[in-house]
């Protein structure tokens, strides 16, 4: 090939010498052509990329086109039912709801309905009539003096430095419009969450904000930021699904000047925070953490975070519980299908417990050993519309988070660029001329619309399951496409072939 680069190379190169000389032309094309040409040698010589040595200038293709897969995927191939992790019925969607525009979906589903995968409603033949108040839930168990009365959907961790500046400060305006909380992801409290919603404040394994010299705990820091009015809960991150485990990655690209310094880290440098905490090391430890946070905040709610993986930890964590009598407000259960700015592939793909298993777990848990009143269960992984949160509820939980529902809102395309600085919406990228595309009086707006109508939606499909409040759900309401084939099996066990005709 190197040699064919060469000949062609220097035949066109001889042409638009000749177009240069006779007609005056072609200056612009021969100097094209001594470019390709020092180029192409240069990756002869090279001895990085194998691709490029052997087709010097063609070789560059295969970036552009792997650089621009999504791209590809999304405007060429994807179908509206598929697209992951989210369809683009999904993503429409959210922007239909956020921009509060019509959501209804014309001419019938495009899912097929008759296959073993099916999940519906049992709708009920007396629907009850829809409540137009959003639900609320009140968290604090016993040992809480500050409990919080939180809607039961709202913002899932997403730190300052995953998410842009502009994005941190629409969701927080959003939040404060819709009177939801706004959750701070391990990156910390900053100045960008601080305007005017609910606030819970999650502390990491890096400890951001509450962070002693050596990278420990300080509880000092602590009291400060958690005696806050706007911060109304603590949650203490374990795991999060995308990556159980391994604990946080900002990569080098995100980590600025001004990140770095609210964090008290050395900028452009890839921060791993460490995969476990070093304020405790078992259950013990972390029922003793929780009692010490909630003197610290003056009984704020105090819970949780974290991805199920070997269930008889978490059994034994709850033994701890009752040995200590003292309980977490709160149980956040992420799912293994959750979202991240950036996590290892084996991470994301192959580790942790889905959601769906993983609540009904920790609820039948709970509720085995006597404690399931004392503890709310949060929950997030793929929550972005009516049905999964009433679905949720149905498996166990109290309430809903959403991380990439609320991107969504922002006007997230999925373009799958959260962990290379160049997201192309300004959502998830430090990239000042990129964060500008994002207005903030916007897109707040649409954080505000995107909640609202979603909690509407759920209200309408508890009314047509007949119930009056989602207290009342269960998993009875819902079906399966499979209970159909044993259904069928059990009323007609002969199959039509043996039906005789006269
Ligand atoms: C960009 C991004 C950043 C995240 N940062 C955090 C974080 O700092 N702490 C955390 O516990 N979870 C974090 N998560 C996980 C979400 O809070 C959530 O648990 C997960 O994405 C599942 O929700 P989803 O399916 O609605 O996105 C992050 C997710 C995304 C997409």
């Amino acid at each position: 090939m190197r040699k064919q680069l060469f000949a062609i190379g220097l035949t066109l190169l001889t042409i638009s010498f000749c177009f240069n000389y006779f007609l005056k032309t072609g200056f612009v094309f021969s100097t094209l052509m001594i470019i390709l040409i020092i180029i192409g040698f240069y990756n002869t010589i090279q001895q990085k990329h194998a691709i490029l040595r052997n087709f010097p200038v063609l070789g560059y293709f295969r970036y552009l086109f792997e650089k621009i897969v999504p791209e590809i995927q999304q405007y060429f191939i994807e179908r509206t039912t598929d697209g992951k992790p989210f369809s683009r019925n999904q993503r429409s969607l959210v922007y239909q709801r956020a921009k509060n525009i019509d959501a209804t979906s014309p001419f019938g589903t495009q899912l097929v309905l008759n296959q073993d995968s099916y999940e519906g409603i049992k709708h009920s033949i007396f629907p009850a009539t829809v409540n137009e108040e959003l639900p609320r839930v009140i968290v604090g168990g016993p040992a809480c003096t500050q409990p919080y009365s939180a809607s039961l959907l709202n913002i899932s961790a997403m730190s300052f430095g995953s998410l842009s500046e502009n994005a941190i400060v629409s969701l927080n305006k959003g939040a404060q419009k819709g009177n939801f909380y706004h959750n701070t992801g391990e990156g910390g409290l900053t100045e960008f969450h601080q305007n005017g919603a609910d606030i819970t404040w999650q502390i990491g394994t890096g400890y951001f904000g509450c962070r002693d010299d050596r990278g420990g705990f300080d509880g000092g820091k602590f009291a400060e930021k958690a005696n806050l009015s706007a911060v109304k809960m603590i949650e203490i991150k374990l795991s999060q699904g995308a990556k159980p485990g391994h604990g946080g990655v900002l990569p080098a690209s995100k980590n600025t000047e001004q990140i770095a310094k609210i964090r008290g880290l050395q900028p452009h440098t890839t921060i791993l925070s460490p995969p476990c905490h070093s304020a405790f090391s078992d259950g013990k430890g972390l029922i003793e953490f929780i009692t010490r946070l909630r003197q610290l905040s003056n009984g704020k709610p105090i819970g949780f975070k974290l991805c199920i993986g070997d269930t008889s930890e978490f059994e034994n964590l709850c033994q701890e519980m009752i040995h200590q009598n003292c309980y977490p407000d709160f149980i956040t259960v992420d799912g293994a299908e959750g979202g991240t700015g950036a996590a290892p592939l084996e991470f994301a793909d192959g580790v942790g417990m889905p959601l769906e298993p993983a609540l009904i777990f920790v609820n039948k848990t709970l509720i085995r050993l006597g404690i399931r009143d004392e503890i709310r269960v949060i929950c997030s992984g793929k929550i972005i519309s009516g049905y999964s949160i009433l679905k949720a509820i149905a498996l166990g939980a109290d309430m809903c988070n959403s991380a990439r529902g609320f991107m969504f809102s922002l006007g997230c395309i999925q373009a799958l660029r959260c962990n290379n600085n160049e997201c192309p919406t300004g959502v998830a990228t430090q990239n000042k001329m990129l964060i500008k595309g994002l207005v903030v009086t916007d897109k707040s707006e649409r954080v505000f619309h995107f909640h609202k109508n979603t909690l509407h939606a759920a209200n309408e499909l508890l009314a047509a399951a007949g119930k009056n409040s989602f207290a009342e759900v269960d998993i009875n309401i819902f079906m399966r496409g499979d209970e159909f084939s044993n259904l069928a099996d059990h009323y007609f066990p002969d199959n039509l072939t043996n039906v005789t005709k006269h």
